[in-house]
């Protein structure tokens, strides 16, 4: 099955290092950011999982409880476990899906079989506290991800929603947001996006910062 933005993310039981994860118990009213791993005991992966473990303070920051998934078996993972966190010099504080039976990869669309029908592709999956899917990303298995381009992702959902903004090309954090079109009315721009609006067509106006 393809899951789409906007769907509701399917909800599962599944075994975990952080004991049996109730995906939409676990989440409760944080954001979620799901991501799959091709194997236990590979060297990208294990660059990746040692950078989401160093960027725990930054997950917390944003509500956002991250979880990763590989199809291989738990006694693996725990084994993995001990040479991710001396690589980090930090302590994996999120679970590692055990995901033997691929119930949760098949439930995501995590196997492509024309990449490899063994192992799951690099998905990332970023769930919002109504548990519905707001991005999908997918790498193959030879490329590592971009965190920071993760966290950027997730500061750009939560300000879209904060703000009733959209972010222009490249936005980071700071940067200033584009008001949207549809809003005509200059007491209702001026109140909602303050006095510093900057206009460029008639469509593309800038918030101050
Ligand atoms: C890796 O994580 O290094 C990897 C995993 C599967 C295929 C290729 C690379």
């Amino acid at each position: 099955m393809s899951l789409h933005i906007n769907q509701l993310a399917p909800n599962f039981v599944q075994k975990s290092t952080k004991g049996q994860i109730n995906l939409y118990e676990y989440l409760s009213n944080s954001w979620g950011v799901l991501f799959s791993h091709p194997k236990d005991f590979t060297p990208v992966c294990t660059t990746e999982l040692a950078e989401v473990a160093k960027l725990q303070n930054e997950w917390n920051k944003r509500n956002t409880k991250v979880i990763a998934l590989s199809v291989d078996d738990l006694e693996s993972h725990k084994k993995w476990l001990s040479d991710i966190e001396k690589y980090a010099t930090f302590s994996v504080d999120y679970p590692i899906i055990a995901d033997e039976d691929k119930s949760v990869s098949l439930a995501y669309d995590m196997l492509h079989p024309e990449a490899d029908d063994t192992f799951t592709v690099r998905s990332v999956y970023f769930i919002d506290p109504n548990k519905k899917i707001r991005l999908i990303l997918t790498y193959p298995a030879q490329v590592g991800r971009n965190f920071d381009e993760i966290i950027r992702i997730l500061d750009a959902l939560q300000t879209v929603d904060n703000e009733k903004v959209a972010t222009p090309v490249n936005w980071k954090t700071g940067e200033p947001k584009i008001i949207p079109a549809s809003i005509k009315d200059e007491t209702l721009l001026k109140q909602q996006y303050g006095e510093n609006i900057k206009q460029v067509y008639d469509y593309l106006r800038f918030t101050a910062k």
